[in-house]
């Protein structure tokens, strides 16, 4: 480990220009230095480095941090990686932390494990192609699977002899424990504390961790005989947490990082196959459903996603709630079916490399498309399944972090399920607030230990907020999860841009256009994000005038958080892919505009409703702290009305809503 004081030292003696520098063309501007940001792609500048405070900031990509997050996010280095990379830079002599015996063990312990596993590996490769049963039996396996020589020697495949103690003898022979053998599970224990061969029998796929060292086998039998289980795998150990590992990462992430898109398969043989085709950006969860360290791990290369099933519909449909996992993570998802049966390695063996690379480039699906079809085709001609198909899709939608995404899945989805949008909206809003209380009410619980590196994203230096604000941008704010007011802050926004000048006859009120009838009723709301109540307000200004602005008036609007909203707003309106419509596929999407009356009405019901909440909630709060008797009779009073008027719009709201 390396010392404290050497850890200082570096990041005292780094120079955030000089780092950033060597990887990036900076140019003085103001006060900062400014750059392509090397995180996304840009043609025009927003990454700011700020060489006073020592820190870097994209404005378009949110990236940001010390040296020492620079070099961890650019080299993909680990801490200790990064330190050691400065230290280099700046000729800063390294010292290492004396460790105490049981460290030192500890430490000893992993190495030692590392390098048992690595010996077999070699082992089980010169069985392989050094022995004759190796040759004639392995090797003509994998031959007849039509693996190639080099592909074989990529992933250091090898061969288990069938024999109880093959491993175990030669293993003993060169000096390794016991202890060791059976924890990295190479060996299993006996009752009379004798050891036996986990593989007997079967060609091995080692699997390495990040950096390319073995942490563990897969063993295949070449037996056909289906009581025998297919696959024999290591067991976790100190140096293998299967939750953290994805078979073939260490050959893939470069591939994934160039071409920003990792393929998810099942199997090692698919894994194989696809490298052999010359598609080498996938990885594969070997036969688990995915956990949040494996996306974690991928997302570090690339937010794009494909998963290349098998055709098994029932095998699908179990993992697609794994699935979401990855939509909650922000990943991209699509999917990637294969006909009869096949898997990605039988289908490139069947019908070569390039029409595996045609079927890739052309049938990858959306996966929340893909899924509502599926779950659809289930359901069809029966109401209360599709009313379960219905909270499913939303659900999904729902974990999406993105709100531009979102609302084009909304619109989307409501073309295939034939549903209204703001029915969806509506379900997705009740999605939303009760998992905001639900995580309310986690939050209100123990703390979690803060991490040791904080995200950057709420650290902008005073500099260069004003360096902005002379320019006219509007500081980004911090990654916050979005509450459901400002959501229908933002739904009112949207409407006010998308038909604010929209005539509709209201009853009673004869025609007016939508954006002074929507504004009259929400006199008394206030409003509580920046951007929202810009454009809001401006509404409202012009509407005294009898005017309505024109959207586009905000596009360029020099507060760049307005121009970005608006934007938003209106974007998403062209985000529906052109042969949405189209008869062939026989999707209608209803249009909003039809029913702009309900829309309008909906919103400013729910806006009410939404305010009545909160005030209730404020009054449940006064009422804690209250101990005057006439005090508390005229709080539980206002309570009570409330109460009333928030029944009678959950009754208005509830007759729309699907229950
Ligand atoms: N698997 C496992 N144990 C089993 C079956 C499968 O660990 N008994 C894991 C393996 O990682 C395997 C993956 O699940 O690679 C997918 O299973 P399958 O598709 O059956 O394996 P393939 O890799 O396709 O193997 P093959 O083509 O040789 O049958
Ligand atoms: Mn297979």
């Amino acid at each position: 480990m390396i010392k404290k004081e050497t850890i200082e030292k570096v990041l005292d003696t780094a120079r955030i220009e000089e780092v950033v520098g060597d990887f990036v063309d900076l140019k003085k501007r103001g006060t900062s230095l400014i750059g392509n940001c090397p995180f996304h792609n840009e043609k025009t500048p927003s990454f700011h480095v700020s060489v006073s405070k020592g820190i870097y900031k994209c404005f378009g990509c949110g990236a940001g941090g010390d040296s020492l997050k620079f070099v961890m996010e650019h080299e993909k280095y680990a801490y200790p990686e990064a330190i050691r990379y400065l230290a280099d830079k700046y000729q800063i002599p390294i010292e290492e932390v004396e460790r105490s015996p049981a460290q030192l063990a500890a430490q000893d312990k992993r190495e030692s494990l590392y390098v048992l596993s690595q010996w077999a590996g070699r082992y089980f490769r010169n069985q392989l192609w050094e022995t004759d049963l190796g040759k004639s039996i392995g090797l003509s396996y994998f031959r007849e699977r039509g693996y190639r020589e080099e592909t074989i020697q990529k992933f250091e495949l090898g061969y288990s002899p069938e024999a109880w103690t093959s491993l175990v003898d030669a293993a003993l022979a060169e000096g390794f424990s016991r202890e060791y053998l059976s924890e990295v599970g190479l060996a299993i224990d006996r009752d009379d504390k004798s050891l036996y061969d986990r593989f007997r029998g079967r060609v091995i796929f080692p699997i390495h961790n990040l950096t390319g060292r073995v942490i563990g086998f897969g063993g295949r039998t070449l037996k056909t005989d289906k009581n025998v289980p297919k696959y024999v795998n290591s067991p976790e150990s100190e140096i293998y947490h299967k939750s953290n590992v994805l078979y073939g990462l260490h050959l893939a992430k470069k591939s994934i990082s160039e071409r920003d898109v990792c393929y998810l398969v099942e199997g090692y043989a698919d894994v194989l196959s696809c490298h052999q085709a010359g598609v080498e950006n996938v990885v594969s969860s070997s036969g688990t459903s995915l956990t949040t360290g494996q996306i974690n791990l991928i997302s570090r290369y690339t937010k794009n996603v494909v998963i290349l099933y098998d055709g098994d519909e029932a095998g699908i449909k179990a993992s697609l709630r794994g699935t979401d996992m990855l939509l909650e993570e922000g990943l991209n998802v699509k999917v990637l079916l294969f006909p009869d049966g096949n898997d990605p390695d039988s289908y490139i063996q069947q019908f070569g490399a390039s029409a595996f690379k045609e079927h890739l480039s052309k049938h990858q699906e959306d996966f929340v498309f893909y899924k509502t079809n599926i779950l659809l085709r289930d359901a069809q001609g029966d109401p209360i399944k599709r009313a379960q198909v219905i909270r499913e899709v939303v659900n999904s939608i729902a974990l999406i972090p993105d709100e531009i995404k979102v609302s084009v899945y909304i619109r989307q989805c409501s073309g295939l399920l034939d549903i209204e949008e703001r029915v969806l909206l509506t379900e997705l809003n009740k999605i939303r607030m009760d998992k905001a209380k639900a995580k309310g009410r986690k939050d209100s619980g123990p703390d979690v230990e803060p991490s040791m590196h904080q995200p950057m994203d709420d650290f902008i230096p005073a500099e260069m907020l004003a360096a902005m604000e002379s320019e006219g941008i509007a500081p980004p704010q911090a990654v916050k999860p979005i509450s459901s007011e400002i959501l229908m802050e933002r739904e009112l926004v949207r409407v006010l841009l998308n038909y604010g000048r929209e005539m509709v006859s209201w009853e009673g009120d004869g025609d007016i256009p939508v954006a002074p009838y929507l504004l009259a009723s929400m006199d008394d709301v206030t409003f509580e994000d920046r951007a929202c109540i810009k454009i809001i307000e401006e509404f409202k200004a012009q509407a005294e005038l009898f005017e309505v602005p024109e959207a586009k008036l905000f596009y360029s609007h020099q507060d760049q958080e307005v121009s970005k909203l608006a934007i938003d707003c209106i974007a998403t309106k062209y985000e529906i892919s052109p042969n949405w419509n189209d008869d062939k596929r026989k999707i209608f999407v209803p249009q909003e505009k039809d029913q702009l009356k309900d829309l309008v009405n909906q919103l400013i019901y729910r806006v009410k409703k939404i305010k009545i909440e909160q005030q209730m909630h404020k009054i449940r709060e006064e009422l804690k702290d209250c101990s005057d008797p006439g005090d508390i009779q005229i709080l539980v009073a206002k309570y009570q009305k409330l109460k009333e008027g928030e029944k009678l719009l959950g009754e208005f709201l509830g007759n729309t809503i699907v229950k």
